[in-house]
């Protein structure tokens, strides 16, 4: 079965081709450069650039692909949650493509995706639910982090999430405190490589808590008062390395231990992770060391699938309508605020 993916529920237009669970191609366009400006993602710019890359972004896809958009026999699309807009343009393609060709149409969760990212690896990409164990799954973004329990293939439950804050967000906000660029996550990331972590000691919030959810908004307001106290920190760079590893280690050491913790929990022997934030290399450091020191097998998502894809969308699409799930939901509406139980 050759199945054409949509994702567009952020700032990332993308389209990918998928032939039996083999990612033959996935091309993304995004839009960072654009929303920097503004410090962060603008709806109505997001869905103008939606709509002006979805076709190029689609023909590029088929065409990496080798394949013809009359040889497409089922199409997906994220159908939330996401921005309204930005869902609506991916989404209303991709069912006006199916309707069109007389094709099946699947509508996916964008985090169900990110869930089963972790399991698309090698080289052409491929899904290996061949190799599916139970799992903790840590999804980390910019507008989302949660924590879910993968009982089965196709079968989870959400253990909890941010109560205010998502991670990536406490990055992209502390990094504009210091003045950095947005998404400051990445420079963050980079700047912390050369710098001590242990210098500046930042909260850690709810990490002795025995719950799964998650708090970052008073890490960030306690970097802004550290900042309004000690404002010529910035003005060094060997200081501001230190900031940004002091940082990125309050925020990885509660992510680590939160998962690990439930991992613990509920006898698992797998812990997976996906989401932008899932690209910070000291994360995915500190991840497999806790998951070795316990034995637990870990997957982190291929950085190229921690950001916004449609490879993901498609590889889930693909899995359900392998197992033969009703699919031709050509009017199904967008939903925004879907949320992942
Ligand atoms: O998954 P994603 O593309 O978008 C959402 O669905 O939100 O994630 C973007 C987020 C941003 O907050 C960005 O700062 C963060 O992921 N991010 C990182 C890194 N790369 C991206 N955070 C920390 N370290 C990184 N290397
Ligand atoms: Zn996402």
């Amino acid at each position: 079965m050759l199945l054409l993916a949509f994702e567009s529920s952020c700032d990332e237009t993308s389209a990918a081709v998928i032939r039996n669970g083999m990612v033959l191609a996935s091309v993304v366009s995004s839009q960072t450069k654009l929303h920097a400006e503004y410090g962060g993602v603008v709806p109505e710019l997001a869905v103008r650039e939606h709509i002006r890359n979805l076709q190029p972004v689609t023909n590029a896809a088929l065409a990496a692909a080798g394949v013809s958009a009359g040889e497409i026999d089922a199409v997906a699309a994220t159908q939330g949650p996401g921005l309204p807009a930005a869902l609506m343009v991916g989404l209303k393609a991709a069912q006006a493509f199916a309707f069109a060709r007389r094709k099946p149409f699947i509508g996916i969760h964008h985090h169900g995706a990110h869930l089963y990212s972790p399991w698309i690896s090698g080289q052409p990409p491929r899904a290996a639910f061949g190799e599916f164990q139970p799992n903790v799954s840590l999804i980390v973004s910019g507008g989302h982090t949660m924590l879910v329990h993968v009982e089965s293939e196709l079968k989870h439950r959400v253990l909890g999430g941010t109560i205010d804050d998502a991670a990536g967000e406490c990055f992209d906000k502390t990094g504009k405190l210091m003045g950095l660029a947005y998404p400051a996550g990445p420079i963050i990331d980079r700047l912390a490589e050369q710098g001590n972590a242990t210098r500046y000691d930042f909260p850690r919030p709810l990490i002795n808590e025995s719950n799964d959810d998650f708090s970052f908004s008073g890490l960030k307001t306690s970097v802004r008062y550290f900042l309004r106290d000690h404002p010529a920190l910035l003005d060094d760079p060997a200081t501001m390395r230190d900031l940004c590893a002091s940082i990125q280690s309050a925020i990885v050491d509660v992510l680590v231990t939160k998962t690990i913790r439930a991992a613990k929990r509920l006898g698992v022997r797998c812990v997976t992770a996906s989401g932008g934030v899932t690209c910070n290399r000291t994360l995915r450091r500190e991840l497999l060391a806790r998951c070795q020191k316990h034995g637990f097998q870990l997957r982190l998502a291929d950085p190229s699938l921690c950001t916004d894809n449609a490879a993901m969308i498609g590889v889930l699409a693909d899995r359900r309508l392998a197992q033969a799930e009703f699919a031709n939901d050509y009017d199904g509406e967008i939903q925004p605020g879907w949320a992942l139980v």
